[in-house]
């Protein structure tokens, strides 16, 4: 028989993120944290509940104002070969975040200042003119960050960053992230499957399971303090 009944994907979801904090997400496939993070992300709209990011809701901002909220929160996801547009080049794809600012200071961008976004994230000018299908997924990855923190936001939700990359080029990526937090004190939503990586890299994590949040813990862990002395 046709069930109507509702399903909700999240429940009764409440956490708050500190500044400079990374807040670790975990949970099982189908738990909610993509869900979660578009919602965050404004990409898709929740049905009932409240956001509030600096003292403002969210859910309800419009025109002006949310688009200047757009600037404050990015998003870097797993699929690094997606987020890009395949007909473009790397420095239109880098340079097309600057129309969030206005068409008078995207029309301002220079190479320069595209060439100092690839620096930013260990790549260099010779990466401007390809496009993204000459680029290797760790590449394409770090060009994902680089627009993700070009108007440097205040929150960043990674959700699996490095989760379709191979394990090497994995730790290069979290290692660039964990870098990019020291260097600008933005802070960061990470969404992981692995267990040894959230307890070494988050402030805190929560439990997701089947839509709800079961458990919120602190980590505090020497091994991370190490990794933040060593950047
Ligand atoms: N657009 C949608 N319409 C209906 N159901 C959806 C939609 N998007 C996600 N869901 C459902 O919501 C639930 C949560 O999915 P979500 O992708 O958020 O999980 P997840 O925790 O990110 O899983 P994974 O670890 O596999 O990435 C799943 O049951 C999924 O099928
Ligand atoms: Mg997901």
């Amino acid at each position: 028989m046709f069930c109507k009944k509702p399903v909700f994907s999240l429940n009764g979801i409440s956490f708050d993120v500190k500044h400079n904090e990374i807040f670790g997400i975990i949970g099982k496939n189908g738990s909610g944290k993509t869900t979660m993070a578009r919602i965050l992300l404004k990409l898709i709209k929740p049905d009932c509940g409240t956001i509030f990011f600096n003292n403002h809701n969210l859910l309800e901002l419009k025109g002006e104002k949310l688009r200047g909220f757009r600037k404050k929160i990015q998003g870097i996801s797993q699929n690094h070969e997606t987020a890009l547009n395949p007909r473009m080049k790397i420095k239109e794809s880098l340079k097309e975040v600057f129309l969030a600012t206005g068409r008078k200071a995207f029309n301002e961008i220079t190479d320069n200042k595209l060439e100092a976004m690839l620096n930013e994230v260990g790549l260099g000018k010779e990466h401007l003119n390809r496009f993204p299908a000459q680029l290797s997924g760790g590449q394409l990855q770090r060009i994902n960050i680089a627009r993700a923190i070009a108007l440097r936001p205040e929150l960043i939700i990674a959700d699996e960053p490095t989760s379709n990359l191979d394990v090497s080029v994995q730790a290069q990526i979290i290692h660039l992230m964990l870098k990019i937090k020291k260097k600008t004190g933005m802070s960061f939503i990470f969404i992981c499957h692995d267990r040894a990586l959230i307890s070494l890299i988050c402030d805190r994590v929560a439990i997701f399971d089947e839509g709800r949040i079961i458990e919120i813990k602190s980590i505090r862990n020497t091994k991370k303090r190490s990794i933040d002395n060593a950047l």
